[in-house]
């Protein structure tokens, strides 16, 4: 099996997006680390939901409440299948990755005491930071960080020393957004296990370049957003091992998360829906569903040979360009490429390159303490999915060319 087997026109044909023009040119989409481009089924899914089914969910007696409760469901088993969850129970539906995390510094927060230590890396996205400092200010906890190498990978013989009883969570990036480091999850999960702590994968860079399966990997918690794995915005998944999640209290209070509700006691419905307050996203998780119907058809070897064969060919011509580095240079890397250019602000060559038809991503990627380890204010970032190209990464090396010599 190689790259070449690999039918990208068959995966272009299944986004409409692809087709349109910004800026007079052809669109080159090379910001999917910020945003993934949806394939029609996942559209028609949401179209087909508010024309014909809209109802809410685990509520009603009438059918069509029935049958958004059914689709909904059906969603969750569906992503339980794909990421190897035990049970559907295990699979929360929140708003995404953000939101996963939140809930996790906030109901595994509650049952931590003043002094306990979260453990978290130097590359997280600030959505695996904040979360952690107001959880340490609130309980008097203490946040810790794995220090980097200048290649972009994690100093694993750090781990060993900051790890200790006192550590009751890792919570880490399984990609890093900035760099495309692939860090190496199960071995850090297997050293957290053995100092008593709970262990945290994010996965919003990571669900949609490789399999999943979060039994193997033994993780506790997986939070990564639909969004980036061709589904809608606004939802995400929590993934959390039944009997953890059953002694946590509840995240949010409000509908569907209670059994029984009186002043002088509420009492806590089963999982999943005690960490579901209110009505959710319904047309998002089965639309969501849907994204992960289109993940399931793919030959996921494939999806990431051809994947890296673009990393490689976007590398090899970026090494032709004076002047140019690349930030993040690890060993194991997801197709996302982060590189500065000197003496010009990587704002200037975004615009430059927009003005082209080429989307990237330029700034700190929400990676602020890595922007200060590196001591740039950003960089340019093209980060990668499997409906690119080496001929869009062509266009996207000559607009880039185009771009230096006009801002020289
Ligand atoms: N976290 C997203 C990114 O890396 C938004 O662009």
């Amino acid at each position: 099996m190689n790259a070449s087997q690999f039918n990208v026109e068959e995966i272009r044909n299944q986004f409409p997006i692809l087709q349109r023009s910004v800026n007079g040119k052809k669109l080159v989409y090379l910001d999917n680390g910020a945003t993934a481009q949806k394939p029609q089924l996942v559209i028609d899914s949401i179209t087909k939901y508010y024309s014909y089914e809209n109802a809410n969910i685990h509520r009603g007696v009438h059918l069509m409440s029935q049958e958004a409760t059914n689709a909904y469901e059906n969603a969750r088993t569906t992503i339980q299948s794909y990421i190897h969850a035990a049970e559907s129970c295990e699979v929360i539906f929140t708003k995404g990755t953000t939101d996963s995390i939140n809930l996790v510094a906030f109901s595994l927060g509650e049952t931590l005491q003043k002094g306990d230590e979260i453990l978290i890396s130097y590359m997280e996205h600030h959505s695996n930071i904040v979360p952690w400092q107001l959880l340490c200010e609130r309980k008097g906890l203490v946040l810790k960080v794995i220090p980097i190498r200048e290649n972009g990978e994690l100093d694993l013989e750090a781990v060993d020393n900051l790890l200790s009883e006192k550590t009751k969570l890792l919570s880490i990036t399984h990609v890093s957004n900035t760099l495309g480091t692939i860090n190496p999850v199960e071995d850090l999960i297997k050293k957290a296990h053995a100092a008593g702590a709970k262990v945290l994968i994010d996965g919003a860079q990571s669900i949609q370049h490789f399999p999943i399966d979060v039994q193997a990997l033994d993780c506790d918690f997986f939070a990564f957003s639909g969004h980036k794995v061709f589904g809608p915005t606004g939802v995400g998944i929590l993934y959390g091992k039944k009997q953890i999640l059953e002694n946590l209290p509840p995240y949010q209070g409000g509908g569907d998360m209670i059994a029984k509700v009186s002043f002088a006691k509420t009492t806590y419905n089963e999982l999943p829906h005690k960490f579901e307050a209110g009505t959710p996203h319904i047309s998002g998780g089965i639309a969501l569903g849907k994204a992960f119907e289109f993940m399931q058809q793919l030959n996921l070897e494939q999806v990431i040979e051809y994947e890296h064969s673009l990393l490689m060919y976007t590398e090899e011509v970026l090494s032709s360009f004076n002047g140019l580095r690349i930030i993040g240079t690890a060993s194991d890397k997801a197709s996302v490429v982060s590189f500065v250019v000197d003496n010009i602000h990587p704002f200037d060559i975004g615009t430059l390159l927009d003005k082209q038809g080429i989307a990237v991503r330029t700034g700190h990627h929400c990676t602020q303490p890595l922007m200060d380890f590196y001591q740039i204010p950003g960089t340019i970032r093209a980060s990668f999915a499997l409906y690119n190209t080496k001929a869009e990464i062509d266009l996207f090396a000559e607009a880039l060319a185009r771009a230096i010599q006009m801002l020289k």
